[in-house]
Order: structure tokens, then C-alpha cells, then sequence
């Protein structure tokens, strides 16, 4: 299979990046399909940490183009960031193209997501503040501003006007703040036009064509299946679809096209935001896997809650991706633990197609397994692993009926073990 979805089948933050970063060494294309500067995914190589929240984790490849697709929403002052820190660090990057459709974050995204939290204050959904929802907003009300209407010359003014009247009477009668000026939003996007131009694209002709000539392409989710606007636990959740079947849309590629489904699951869970998370940790289990694992947020450095891997919840992730495999990671976090548990099915029947219901949290069932006492972080082939955490895969293999093709085992690039190609 020439195309691969990458995805995160928990809260986000399973490591998508790291995997991706893997994987592109062999990708002709890297595909963002959805999210924008909310997402934030690591890569380390060498001694370089590279936090991308924008631009696709393949750009450490020379000859991988990134593409920031349709289904995105596209932040300019990001975007420049990301840039002139790629150039500080001095990697060679590949090709970068932006599509024409994706839609562009502006400030007052930001500020309006940022009001609006506080004025939610208790109630608040915890969001990054980088203005994805607003900009989301915007689009399904059909007065977004797109990639396209910036390069293409549109006089912007009136787009503008009526995008920013409604939010300045709300901004004025519910919350009560400075309102937006117009003119500092036209000089704010002309600073970036020709900076923004020199990328733009139409990227599903791109994806298509090296889709029918059978080229590698690497779709790169962001956030993760319970964070998905339809799927998660909404309202708590993000304003895309992170799903798998989101590509097709979010991405541009013609459904006629199959693709393997690589589901990334962190050994454990972390949720960071607020919202319902079955099986959170408040004790000195979860402070040790959040020192271990290092699990502060990548965007906004918010310790990310912590939690064992929810494998009921998994299961639905497995079935609502298509995932043909999984990608462990983290399962060098976990060792030097007693033991270790798993969230499986609830003790009473509860119908999981309604989503509110099957995230209640108190018919929650786990089974404790062994733990291991040695660190397996240098580990390299499967046989090699300690018995125990042999028994913790193949336990998560048998619940979810997929195999786990790729264990992770550090942060490095390098570390892992590829038990199957992906490809
Ligand atoms: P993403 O948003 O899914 O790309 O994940 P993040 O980058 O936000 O969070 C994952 C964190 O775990 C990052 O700090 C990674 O460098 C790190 N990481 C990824 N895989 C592993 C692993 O197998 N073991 C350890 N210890 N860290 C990992
Ligand atoms: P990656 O790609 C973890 C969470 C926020 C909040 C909710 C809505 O690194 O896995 P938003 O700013 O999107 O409107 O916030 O979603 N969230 C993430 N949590 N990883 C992410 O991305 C996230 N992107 C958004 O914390 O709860
Ligand atoms: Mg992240």
C-alpha cells in the first residue's frame, strides 16, 4: 500500500509526530489534513528537539514535499516562526505547499477564542487559544477567509467587514472588551501575502497525481479520536475531524484510493483541556508517568492529565479509524512499574453508540498486569523485550484486534521496533 494515515486514537499527544517522523523517510508527500497550531508534534533527532504545530513532521526530509492541505486552518505568524526556526537549526528542509482552500487563523481568531474562555470561565472546554474554533466558525458560517482570497488578490475589506461586525457586537454587548480594528487586520495579513504566495498551491491535484502513480503519501493527523469533532466527548473536543476518513475531505484524496490506517496509542493516556477522561490518575502513579514521560503540553506547556490506556475506548477508536495496525509508544514510560492497569469493557452493558453514555465513568473495569523492572528504551527487536511487557502487547493486540507494528521506545528518531512494514 503506497498511502498511510497516521492517527491518534487516544486525546492527541501520542506521538504522532515522532511516528510520522519515522515513516517519512520513505514519503514522497506529508500530508496535514486538518487542525492547524493547535497541534504540537516533537521530533528529536540528534540533540535538535523540533516542535512542528503547523508545518508537517516531514519536513526534516529533503525530498518529502509537506503539504498543508484543504481541510486546514493556516496561521501566517506560525507558519514564518516555524520557518526561521528550521532555519536557526539549520536542517535541511523539503518542499512546503499550502492549499489554496485551507483557511487562515487571523488575530482576532485568537483573541475571540481567548475571550471567550474566560467569559466561560468554570465551564470553559480548555482550549489552546490558537484561535481554531473561531477560524472553524467562520468557515461553516460561510464568512472565513481562505488561502486563496489572500494571494489572489480579493479585496479582503469587505470580507473583512462582515466577518468582523458580528464579532465586534459580540464583543462588545456579551463580553465587553476592546473590539477589533479593521484596518490592523488588512496591514497584519499584508505583511505575510507575499511570504504565504511563495507556498501556495492547489494541493489535490498534487496529492492525486502522486496518488495514481502509486507515490508514498503519509497523511498526518493532529489531535486525536476523542478530541474529533463528531467522535469525541463533545463539547469537549476540537473544531475538526481527526478521524482517518477525514483525508479524504480534509486532505483532497479521491476516495477511490484505499489507504493503511497506522492508529498511534500512547502506552497510557493523557487528555490535556478539560473534559470527561475515564480512568484519570490522580495519584503518585500518574505523577510518575507525567515526570517519566515528560507529558507537558507541546503548545502551551500545561501538565497533560494522566491515566492508564483505556482499551474499551480503544476499541471504538479502532473501528471508527479503519485501523489496519498500531503504532505503541511510550512503553519505555512504563517500566519499573508493579503493575500495570487496563481499562477494558464496563461491568454492565452500555450502548456504545451513544458517546455520552459510554464515557461515563463509573461502570469503569481494570485488570492489573505484570510490570517489568528493567528499562527497555535500547531495546531493538521484539524477542528481546522483557516477557512481561511481551505480555502487555500482545494483551492490547487480542482486545483491539490489530497487531501493533511499530513499539516505541524513546523519543529519538531511533528508537523504536518495526515488527511489520507499514508500507
Ligand atoms: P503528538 O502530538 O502526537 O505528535 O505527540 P507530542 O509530540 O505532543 O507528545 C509526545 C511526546 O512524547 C513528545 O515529547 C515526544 O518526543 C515523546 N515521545 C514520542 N514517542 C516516545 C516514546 O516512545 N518514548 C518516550 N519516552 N517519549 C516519546
Ligand atoms: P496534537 O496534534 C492534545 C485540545 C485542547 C482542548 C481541545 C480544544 O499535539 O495531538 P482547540 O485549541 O483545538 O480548540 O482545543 O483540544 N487539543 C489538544 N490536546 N493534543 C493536541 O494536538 C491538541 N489540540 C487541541 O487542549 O482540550
Ligand atoms: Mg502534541
Amino acid at each position: 500500500m503506497s498511502i498511510v494515515a497516521v492517527v491518534g486514537l487516544q486525546w492527541g499527544d501520542e506521538g504522532k509526530g515522532k511516528i510520522t517522523d519515522v515513516l517519512a523517510s520513505g514519503s514522497d508527500l506529508v500530508v496535514r489534513f486538518q487542525g492547524g497550531a493547535n497541534a504540537g508534534h516533537t521530533l528529536v533527532v540528534g540533540d535538535k528537539i523540533i516542535r512542528s504545530h503547523l508545518i508537517p513532521s516531514g519536513i526534516l526530509y529533503p525530498k518529502t514535499i509537506s503539504v498543508i492541505g484543504p481541510g486546514c486552518v493556516f496561521d501566517p505568524e506560525i507558519f514564518e516562526k516555524e520557518l526561521n526556526t528550521l532555519k536557526d537549526l539549520k536542517v535541511k528542509t523539503g518542499k512546503i505547499l499550502i492549499s489554496n482552500r485551507a483557511h487562515v487563523v487571523f488575530p482576532y481568531h485568537k483573541y475571540f477564542d481567548g475571550i471567550k474562555e474566560e467569559y466561560l470561565g468554570k465551564n470553559a472546554i480548555g482550549t489552546t487559544k490558537m484561535g481554531i474554533g473561531p477560524c472553524y466558525s467562520d468557515k461553516v458560517n460561510r464568512i472565513g477567509i481562505t488561502i486563496g482570497d489572500i494571494v489572489s488578490g480579493t479585496d479582503l475589506k469587505p470580507l473583512l467587514q462582515n466577518s468582523l461586525d458580528e464579532k465586534n457586537f459580540m464583543i462588545k454587548s456579551r463580553y465587553n472588551k476592546k473590539q477589533i480594528n479593521i484596518k490592523d487586520m488588512l496591514n497584519w495579513i499584508d505583511k505575510y501575502r507575499e511570504l504565504i504566495r511563495k507556498f501556495t498551491g492547489n494541493a489535490y491535484e498534487l496529492v492525486n497525481d502522486y496518488a495514481s502513480r502509486g507515490k508514498k503519501i503519509l497523511f498526518e493527523g493532529a489531535q486525536g479520536t476523542f478530541l474529533d469533532l463528531d467522535w469525541g466527548t463533545y463539547p469537549f473536543v476540537t473544531s475538526s475531524n481527526t478521524v482517518a476518513g477525514n483525508i479524504y475531505i480534509g486532505g483532497g484524496l479521491s476516495p477511490k484510493y484505499k489507504v493503511n490506517v497506522l492508529g498511534i496509542v500512547k502506552a497510557y493516556s493523557t487528555r490535556v483541556g478539560n473534559g470527561p477522561f475515564p480512568g484519570e490518575l490522580n495519584d503518585e502513579i500518574s505523577e510518575l508517568i507525567r515526570d517519566k514521560g515528560k507529558e507537558f503540553g507541546a503548545t502551551t506547556g500545561r501538565p497533560r492529565r494522566c491515566g492508564w490506556i483505556n482499551l474499551d475506548l480503544l476499541k471504538f477508536a479502532v473501528l471508527m479509524n479503519g485501523v489496519t495496525s498500531i503504532a505503541l509508544t511510550k512503553l519505555d514510560v512504563l517500566s519499573c512499574l508493579d503493575k500495570i492497569g487496563v481499562i477494558t469493557e464496563p461491568k454492565k452493558g452500555i450502548n456504545k453508540k451513544v458517546p455520552n453514555t459510554f464515557l461515563e465513568t463509573n461502570d469503569m473495569q481494570i485488570e492489573y498486569l505484570n510490570g517489568w523492572d528493567i528499562s527497555i528504551d535500547n531495546i531493538r527487536t521484539f524477542k528481546d523485550l522483557p516477557k512481561n511487557s511481551r505480555e502487555y502487547i500482545k494483551y492490547i493486540e487480542k482486545v483491539l484486534g490489530v497487531p501493533a507494528s511499530i513499539i516505541s521506545l524513546g523519543a529519538q528518531r531511533k528508537k523504536y521496533i518495526m515488527r511489520k512494514e507499514i508500507w
